[in-house]
Formats: C-alpha cells, structure tokens, sequence
C-alpha cells in the first residue's frame, strides 16, 4: 500500500464537481488518509509548482490554481501514484481517455479539474506541504 496526492483545483470547485469526483475516487479504491478545503497563496502556488516555473504557463498555472479554494487530500491504496494517474487522465482533457475524471470534468490543458503527484517522492513531499503529520491517518 501507499499514498498519492491530490487537488480538485479552483476549477473543479467552482464548476460544483467536489462531490462526483470524490465519489469517483472512491469509487476506484482510495482510502481517504487526509481532506480538506483551502485556499493557495500566491507563495504557496509559486513553490508547490517550483518544477514549472521556467515554463511560459507559469504565471497563468499560478494565477488560476489561486483564484478560489481546492480540495487537497492524501489517498492510500496499492500502486496508488499510477493508478491515481490513469483516475484522472491526460493533462489535456481532449487527449484524456473516456470515463476518466479530467475527460469528465475538466475544461482545458489549464483548467484541469484535478491534480495528481507524478511519483512516490512527490507525493510525500506535496502531502506534508499540504497537511501536519497530526491530520495524516
Ligand atoms: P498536475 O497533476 O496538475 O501536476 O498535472 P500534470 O502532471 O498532468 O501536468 P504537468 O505537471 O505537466 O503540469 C502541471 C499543470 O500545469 C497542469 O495540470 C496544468 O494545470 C498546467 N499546464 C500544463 N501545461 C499547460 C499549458 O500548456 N498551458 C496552461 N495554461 N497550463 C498548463
Ligand atoms: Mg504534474
């Protein structure tokens, strides 16, 4: 067993999507070790995507993932980096595979719907950004 990751990002949020995609996570076999509701700083967005920041999209990917409040949470489940990923789909939801959550719910390469860590490193490392050891069970 081990732990991803994840965000319903501003978009997901606004568009009303937290509870269908919780179910879908759910759905799919993730147990639930940490959730809640908050806002990112623009500081906090800046270093949670620092990988991104030479990018053209930085400003933009910084810009949004601020606008409004995400859902964070840490999931628990075998192979559970990989699996979350192929969950959610490719980062263009027009590349993304039928039934998956960014096919469903997102609306652009930028406005995603949904984050997912890229390996079990980063999963550690964005879960103690997000949550203390204390809301982690
Ligand atoms: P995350 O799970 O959010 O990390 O997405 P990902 O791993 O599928 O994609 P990646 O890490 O390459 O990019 C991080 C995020 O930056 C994406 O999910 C998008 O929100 C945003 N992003 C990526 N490419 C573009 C782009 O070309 N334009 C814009 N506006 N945003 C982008
Ligand atoms: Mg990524």
């Amino acid at each position: 067993t081990n732990r991803t990751f994840t965000m319903i990002k501003p978009d997901g949020v606004e568009n009303g999507h937290t509870g269908a995609i919780l179910d879908k996570i759910n759905a799919a076999g993730f147990r639930i070790v940490a959730l809640k509701k908050t806002q990112m700083t623009t500081a906090d967005a800046e270093a949670f995507y620092a990988v991104h920041n030479e990018r053209p999209f930085f400003g933009e990917l910084v810009e949004f993932m601020t606008r409004g409040p995400i859902i964070a949470a840490i999931l628990e489940k075998d192979n559970a980096v990989e699996d979350f990923r192929t969950l959610i789909g490719a980062t263009n939801p027009a590349e993304a595979a039928e039934g998956t959550i960014r096919k469903m719910y997102a609306t652009s390469i930028g406005e995603n719907a949904v984050h997912g860590s890229d390996s079990d490193e980063n999963a550690t490392i964005e879960g103690n950004f997000h949550f203390a050891g204390r809301e982690q069970f």
